[in-house]
């Protein structure tokens, strides 16, 4: 007799019982299960489930399913039956905003909208990567507080066949382990699965934040203990021929068919074992063929409608599948499910194509007779609806407007349905009306060329003016994007040369201008400026003032022309007040194009007051990427005005936005911003990642702005890292020379102070002192205060090395001043600590000590730890004690701080362990090891092993 418990798995199962006690103790880490078709992930599972409850905690299972592909299927299956079962407070304990996305995302929980945070959108989702990555946060914050109550292991299983938004929140959760008690466990056929979810997995194992647990084959012995039979030749042949596959072992138990075929796949004797198997069952074949087009779990009652037998007929027949192991019951009344999914599969296949057809055109009927939703019907109509159906077509469109949120993929396979049933004889306004939501949906995905091609589809097809320009700026915005700007420049001639003025000519000549400065010609910005502006001043409209105004700053600001940007701004700025929140919406150049100018003249807190303002009407217009500037221009005033947190957070979500969407030259953009915030917050290990990785796309790409902010912000990392050789190799290499003239505007001035002070620590003050006078030329021409305090700043640096300290003391107080004016904490703060310095070396300790405890606040308030510790390491020098820390601190507090892996780390430290020894005990490698002890080290304020013992032993 075969048997039904578990056979061998031992090393398996104790991995993952590890797993689950290092989440339970609030590692937050995650595992894998890995295998080939019916190797028994499943059963593992599902035995690991009942350890799972001896250790107190909650499993929650949800799979994909192989032919149905619903949104976030498996993730829905897992939470929402749960989440509805507990009383409301749990919802309570959500912040509005992730309780608003939580209702976009599990519609069927009804999840109460909140008054103080109205969904922004009105409902409308368009599924921009960003509203998919709020949505997946919202996720991981219903796991956290879940797991508050109650340990819980999360199982996504055959995730193989997941939809794209479920591999994304896996990879999310996989890239954000956290410190909740969750143990995120997926399970998977690895040569069916995802590449990207695979390149996920395979970081997070490196990382040390995942396990992965393949499921081998049996062994011989094991085949012989599953089979319920002693060792012998026949055993070791059906060993030889099921390769120990427990699924294919417990098919053919019985039958005597000689196995051949693939390994992957399944195996033609397999399938016809479980039809033989089937056909035993006799007339419940049909109703068995029924359930396996209607889905995987199905309701009894539509397989019924569908197979076309009455109730008392569907309950035999149901009985029968049963008794021969063809069907289980399910966790829902009248539910039921194929005993495996190969199951399903084998009698799927099996069935003739024209068969399958009726089937699939009879669950459609059936659930539109059970008013089902369209999404429901799609999948079904995609493979029965015949040509010019043109209810299909609509149920097919509403169902792709529907599943857009949270599964751009499927939306775009619906509407691609549609698009095959529409007849010749429909015309070009139809066919229309889906191309030109193809476009929005491609980009989100990360398709830009398709998105061009359908962009360019629908232009084709558009006859009137307004649809042609909208779709002309649709593909000017995605060849710009693709670095094809002479395609771009073609396109705006051509769609211009068509208009007689107009709101529409408008807008094409703020594509103009910013069309002029990709390609750096400076005359035609002006031209274009111009001509945007007269025109819409002509026609008297504000919105379009502020528009065309908002461009001209932006370009100008960019091109170091201050006065000039200026100008435009204030005209910008003067119409603001006058336009209605849908004039933002309908034009969100014109924040846009505001907030860019008002990053590059220096003005931080408008910037970062319109650019959230922007961000908001970005959201509910659907699409964050139209006006690209937004984000970044918010990260980065964010850092600068002192907010160096906020800004990692806001540029971590772009970048994850930017990955989630496939865009690796947005992705390049966030990732140099998120590693500027990081370097500012003293975080250099994840800077230096971040610049690199963003350094690597976009060379990869065309040269553009993008490799010399990515290069720049690379060798600020390495100067800050100590090592100013590589920074001073990548910043000249990268951003124009020793001119630094491929960085816009007076952030030059910049990457000028980090070159002073790379060529200081290289002890060559010749060099120092010639970046230092170009930043200060530079600080001239663009007259921003900002950039003066830079120029102020590389000056006191050059100075305080040739021992002119009483000229650096005066240059760097300029430097705070003028940082100052320009709300520029961090950088002011930055400058007080020079300041200081040479007020000591005048022999001032008192002044000095003043400046570096205000500094040593002030980068503390900002978060900005690395600069802070720099001011109290001065403080410490000349024998004061640091102030009071608000954030993580040294000694007893930092151990506090500690994660409860660090803590662990840091226990075993004291026990004398090597790296080595403690990456064996922690299941770790000792790569990550290492990097846990830097921040233990960082945390703690320690400098050495022997230190942080004497510390942790002093508390125990
Ligand atoms: N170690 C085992 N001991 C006993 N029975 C097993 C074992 N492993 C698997 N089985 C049985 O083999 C069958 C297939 O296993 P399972 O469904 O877990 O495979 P799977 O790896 O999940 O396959 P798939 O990729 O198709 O989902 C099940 O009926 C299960 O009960
Ligand atoms: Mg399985």
């Amino acid at each position: 007799m075969a048997r039904t418990d578990l056979v061998g798995r031992e090393a398996e199962l104790r991995a993952l019982v590890r797993a689950v006690e290092e989440a339970f103790r609030g590692e937050g880490s995650a595992a894998v299960v890995a295998g080939d078709p019916g190797i028994g992930k499943t059963f593992l599972l599902s035995v690991l489930r009942a350890r799972v409850e001896e250790l107190g905690g909650l499993v929650l299972t949800g799979r994909a399913s192989e032919f149905e592909e619903r949104p976030l299927g498996p993730f829905v299956d897992a939470l929402e039956a749960h989440l509805r079962s507990l009383d409301g407070d749990l919802l309570d304990e959500l912040t509005a905003a992730d309780r608003v996305e939580l209702a976009a995302l599990l519609p069927s929980l009804d999840v109460p909208a909140t008054p103080d945070a109205p969904d922004a959108t009105g409902g409308r989702r368009a599924g921009t990567p960003e509203q998919r990555v709020d949505g997946y946060a919202a996720i991981r914050s219903v796991l956290e507080v879940l797991s508050r109550r109650r340990p819980l292991v999360l199982v996504l299983d055959d995730l193989h066949w997941a939809d794209r938004s479920s591999l994304e929140l896996f990879g999310y959760l996989l890239r954000r382990p956290g410190r909740a008690r969750v143990l995120l466990v997926g399970a998977y056929r690895p040569r069916q699965v995802d590449a990207d979810l695979a390149a996920d997995v395979a970081r997070a194992v490196y990382d040390g934040t995942a396990r992965y647990v393949e499921v081998q084959p049996l062994d011989a012995a094991q085949t012989a203990e599953l089979m319920g039979v002693g060792d012998g030749d026949s055993v070791a042949d059906l060993h030889r021929v099921t390769g120990g596959n427990p699924f294919y072992l417990l098919t053919l138990s019985g039958a005597t068919t000689r196995l051949g075929g693939a390994a992957d796949g399944l195996p033609p004797a397999i399938s016809q074992a479980i039809l033989a198997e089937l056909d035993r069952s006799g007339p419940a074949r049909g109703f068995a063929e029924a359930a396996a087009v209607v889905g995987d779990p199905f309701g009894l009652d539509l397989v019924g409608w569908v197979a076309e037998v009455d109730d008392e007929s569907a309950y035999d027949l149901i009985d029968r599948l049963v008794r021969r192991g063809i069907v289980e019951s399910g966790d829902v009344p009248r539910q039921f499910a194929f005993r495996h999914p190969l199951v399903r599969r084998a009698v799927y296949d099996a069935l003739p194509p024209g068969r399958r057809l009726v089937l699939h055109e009879r669950c459609a009927a059936g659930l539109a007779e059970l008013g089902a939703p369209a999404p429901d019907l799609a999948g079904h109509l995609e493979h029965s609806a015949r040509p010019g159906d043109l209810v299909a077509v609509d149920v097919l469109t509403e169902a792709a407007a529907l599943t857009a949120g949270r599964a751009p993929e499927t939306a775009v396979r619906w509407l691609r349905a549609a698009l095959r049933l529409l007849p010749a004889a429909a015309g070009r306004e139809p066919r229309l009306r889906l191309v030109r939501r193809l476009p929005p949906l491609l980009a989100a995905l990360g398709r830009p060329e398709a998105a061009l091609d359908a962009a360019v589809e629908a232009l084709g097809l558009a006859s009137d003016d307004e649809s042609r320009v909208e779709l002309a700026l649709t593909c000017v915005a995605i060849e710009q994007g693709l670095g094809r700007y002479a395609d771009a420049h073609a396109r705006l001639v051509g769609t211009l040369e068509g208009l007689d003025g107009g709101e529409l000519a408008v807008s094409v000549m703020i594509a103009m201008v910013m069309d002029a400065f990709y390609d750096r010609d400076a005359g035609a910005v002006g031209t274009w400026t111009s001509a945007a502006v007269a025109e819409a001043e002509r026609l008297q409209r504000p919105v379009l003032s502020a528009a065309a105004h908002a461009a001209a700053a932006f370009a100008h600001a960019l091109g170091g022309e201050t006065a000039t940007a200026q100008a435009h701004l204030g005209s910008a700025l003067a119409v603001l007040p006058t336009l209605t929140e849908e004039d933002h919406v309908r034009r969100l150049d014109v924040l846009g194009g505001i907030t860019g100018a008002e990053l590059y003249l220096d003005r931080y807190d408008d910037c970062i007051e319109h650019a959230a303002r922007g961000l908001a009407y970005a959201r509910a217009a659907g699409d964050l990427w139209v006006m690209p500037t937004l984000g970044p221009a918010y990260g980065t005033a964010l850092w600068v005005a002192g907010r160096v947190e906020d800004s990692v957070r806001h540029c971590d979500a772009m970048v994850e936005a930017a990955r989630a969407a496939r865009r690796p030259e947005t992705t390049a953009w966030g990732l140099f911003n998120l590693a500027f915030a990081q370097a500012v917050a003293g975080r250099l290990d994840e800077a230096l990642g971040h610049a690199q990785e963003s350094l690597t796309l976009a060379e990869s790409r065309a040269d553009s702005v993008i490799t010399t902010w990515a290069g720049a912000v690379l060798s600020f990392v390495e100067c800050e890292r100590g090592r100013p050789e590589a920074a001073l190799e990548t910043l000249y290499a990268r951003c124009g020379g020793p001119g630094l003239d491929g960085i816009p505007g007076g952030w030059r001035t910049y990457l000028f102070d980090t070159a002073v002070r790379a060529h200081l620590a290289l002890g060559d003050h010749a060099s120092a002192e010639a970046a230092a006078a170009r930043a200060s030329a530079r600080a001239e021409a663009v007259g921003l205060p900002f950039a003066s305090a830079l120029a102020h700043r590389a000056q006191a640096a050059c100075a305080h090395a040739a021992g002119e300290h009483a000229r650096a003391v005066e240059e760097a107080l300029a430097a705070a001043a003028d940082a100052d004016r320009a709300g520029a904490r961090v950088d002011a703060a930055r400058a007080r600590v020079l300041a200081g310095r040479a007020r000591h070396a005048l022999g001032d300790e008192g002044g000095a000590v003043v400046l570096w405890t205000e500094a040593a606040e002030v980068l503390d308030a900002c978060g900005s730890v690395r600069f802070r510790d720099e001011a109290e390491r001065e403080l410490g020098r000349v024998g004061r004690r640091p102030h009071r820390r608000t954030t993580v601190g040294s000694g007893a507090a930092g151990l506090a701080a500690l994660t409860a892996r660090e803590r662990e780390i840091a226990d075993l430290v004291v026990d004398r362990l090597t790296n080595p020894e403690i990456a064996r005990r922690t299941y770790l490698s000792t790569k990550t090891v290492e990097s846990h002890l830097r921040n233990i080290f960082r945390k703690v304020g320690v400098a050495s092993r022997t230190e942080l013992a004497r510390l942790v032993d002093a508390e125990r």
